[in-house]
């Protein structure tokens, strides 16, 4: 499970990756590794840290998409939402999994065990849908095998 945010953890984590502005993406993904999103505080921190102002920090949390805001449940499913995958029946795909995990698309569930999310591409076009949970692809997705992986969670 991730880690709650804290200072200290912040502190290290820029320390390591380098406290210097061209390290600021690095340090955004070392943060949601760590913490799952990107808090308020951690803005705060990092601008101080690094020189840079808070909007500038918010400019570059905003372009990408893997830079959240909210923290994520426990586990993390990843819809692929790209051509290959929507061809292949992942817009279907997702409905049924908004349904049977009771989550929307870009939420998290209020038990705080999971959260669903797009993705666009995972690498995995010849098996599509693809959805990854967690860090692990998953090719060929329908129905009963999303049923499957989600009992194993
Ligand atoms: S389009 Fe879905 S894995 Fe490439």
């Amino acid at each position: 499970m991730k880690k709650k945010y804290n200072e200290k953890t912040a502190i290290d984590i820029i320390d390591k990756v380098g406290a210097r502005p061209e390290m600021l993406v690095q340090i955004l993904h070392a943060f949601i590794k760590k913490f799952s999103y990107i808090d308020e505080q951690a803005i705060r921190l990092i601008a101080k840290k690094i020189n840079l102002s808070r909007a500038e920090i918010h400019g570059v949390v905003s372009f990408y998409h893997d830079f959240r805001t909210e923290p994520t449940g426990e586990k993390v499913i990843k819809i692929c939402q790209a051509e290959a995958c929507q061809s292949m029946g992942s817009r279907e795909l997702t409905k049924y999994a908004e349904k049977i995990l009771d989550v929307n698309m870009h939420q998290t569930s209020k038990d705080m065990k999971l959260t669903l999310e797009p993705v666009y591409c995972l690498g995995n076009c010849a098996l599509s849908p693809a959805i990854m949970i967690d860090e692990k692809v998953y090719g060929k997705v329908n129905e009963e095998k999303l049923n499957d992986l989600v009992e194993n969670l």
